[in-house]
């Protein structure tokens, strides 16, 4: 069978078997692709407390889940930037006003004018960077936030005390399913890359990494698009081998691996 979404599909041009996770469950009908859930994306919004009077800048939105949340707090100004074309055709399209655009580029040089938002938030965007271009993605927030303007990240992380080789294999065993880099960061080491490039960490929140399991997905997506989802995913062989493959990795280092949203205000 085909991929199941007929217009923009993001991550095209990549088979099945060859595409990054998030996409192969995109293409299946899965909306939120982020390891905390929506539970931990409103714990995140909640504390950011979007107002009339932001200028927000969402990086890698994805299939525009968080961004309609943010958009219906009605912000004074909402920009988006994505990396995938059809991506940001999908979030272009949840889009009205003047105010509000996608722009297709990198959140690490997103050519915004400097000191032009109150609010900087991006998702599942980080892990999958290296080391130097979370360091870069995290300094465009902070160059991006007028002084005082809020930061959040929602990502994965390992648990406190996971390192050496039992991290390498966590990190290897992600990778080799995910089919691009997963490099999740402690707790701490998230909060300290925050607060190395100036951040002033305020809030720290958690959740269970639980992104493909059965009660998860009904959570996120809501019953009838889970019961889509599961059975786009059952009559398509490949998919159906990457989510289950994605899922026992994600399941056999559940101890390991957690949720973590960090909401930081620039100094
Ligand atoms: C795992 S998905 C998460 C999407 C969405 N934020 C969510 O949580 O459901 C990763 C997203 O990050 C985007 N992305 C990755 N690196 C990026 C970068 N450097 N700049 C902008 N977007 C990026 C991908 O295109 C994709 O939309």
């Amino acid at each position: 069978m085909g991929n199941v979404m007929t217009a923009a599909r993001p991550g095209d041009g990549l088979k099945t078997e060859k595409a990054p996770g998030h996409w192969v469950l995109a293409r299946m009908g899965k909306r939120v692709l982020r390891p905390g859930g929506m539970e931990l994306t409103r714990r995140m919004l909640a504390a950011l407390n979007v107002k009339g009077s932001d200028d927000v800048v969402e990086f890698a939105p994805g299939m525009g889940v968080t961004a309609r949340l943010t958009l219906a707090t009605k912000p004074a100004s909402y920009t988006a930037v994505e990396r995938d074309k059809a991506a940001a055709e999908i979030v272009g399209g949840y889009l009205d006003g003047p105010n509000s655009r996608c722009v297709l580029g990198s959140a690490a040089e997103t050519g915004l004018p400097s000191a032009s938002a109150t609010v900087v938030y991006g998702e599942a965007m980080l892990t999958m960077q290296t080391d130097e271009t979370k360091r870069q993605i995290v300094r465009e927030a902070a160059r991006l936030l007028k002084p005082g303007g809020r930061y959040a990240v929602h990502e994965m992380c390992l648990r406190d005390g996971v390192g050496g080789e039992v991290r390498r294999d966590v990190e290897r065993a992600l990778t080799g399913v995910v089919h691009h880099g997963v490099r999740p960061l402690t707790v701490s080491e998230w909060r300290g890359l925050l607060e190395e490039e100036g951040f002033e960490v305020k809030t720290v929140e958690t959740a269970a990494m639980a992104l493909l399991e059965p009660a998860r997905v009904i959570q996120d997506e809501g019953f009838l698009r889970a019961l889509r989802f599961a059975f786009n995913v059952l009559r398509d062989r490949e998919a159906r081998r990457r989510v289950f493959e994605m899922r026992r990795v994600f399941r056999r280092h559940r101890r390991q691996l957690a949720a973590v949203a960090v909401i930081a205000v620039r100094a």
